[in-house]
């Protein structure tokens, strides 16, 4: 039987990501921001981030989903491409947990052939120690070393996703 081990509260991820959200409006006042979720992990995340950031700003999502094991083959498949125009505006990418950050790589290589002015990344989690690319993570909210987490958007298998806050899941 799977085990659910409790690592992150409900009122910690709620006060980290008004703070998050906070620097965010603040970095980007007067800028014309597009603020872009990388299904399906960060949909949780993304929907209490945007209420955090108090400029306009719009919203699109991208799908990108690993062939078989991102990590064995760092392969990716372009499921959702952007709506909106992103030409000469201000992208920031949200994504769930960027581990090796292969799977970000790629799909920072796809957004910047559409020409925008800027890219930055925001994460949820920040497994900065397992990184094997030049990625840099500009807005973490929390960071972890080792182990396989679940919940707040963050599946195993496509489950747990529901779950309010964030485990540890020991199998
Ligand atoms: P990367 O390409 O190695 O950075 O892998 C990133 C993707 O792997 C994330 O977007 C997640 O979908 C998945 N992933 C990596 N670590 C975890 C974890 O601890 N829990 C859930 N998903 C994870
Ligand atoms: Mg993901």
């Amino acid at each position: 039987m799977a085990e659910l081990i409790p690592l992150i509260s409900q009122q910690e991820i709620k006060d980290k990501t008004r703070e998050i959200g906070e620097k965010i409006t603040r970095d980007y006042k007067g800028l014309d921001l597009v603020v872009v979720g990388v299904l399906k992990g960060s949909f949780i995340f993304l929907a209490d981030l945007v209420r955090q950031i108090t400029i306009d700003h719009e919203i699109d999502l991208v799908g990108a989903s690993s062939y078989q094991d991102t990590s064995s083959t760092g392969q990716i498949i372009f499921t959702k491409q952007p709506d909106l125009e992103l030409r000469g505006r201000h992208i920031l990418l949200v994504e769930d947990i960027v581990d090796t950050g292969r799977t970000l790589v790629k799909i920072v290589e796809a957004m910047q052939l559409l020409s925008p002015r800027s890219i930055k990344i925001c994460a949820l989690i920040d497994k900065h120690e397992r990184r094997e690319t030049q990625l840099n993570v500009d807005y973490s909210c929390f960071y972890r070393e080792k182990g396989f987490i679940v919940g707040y958007g963050l599946d195993y298998n496509e489950k747990y996703r529901n779950l309010p806050a964030i485990f540890d899941l020991k199998i």
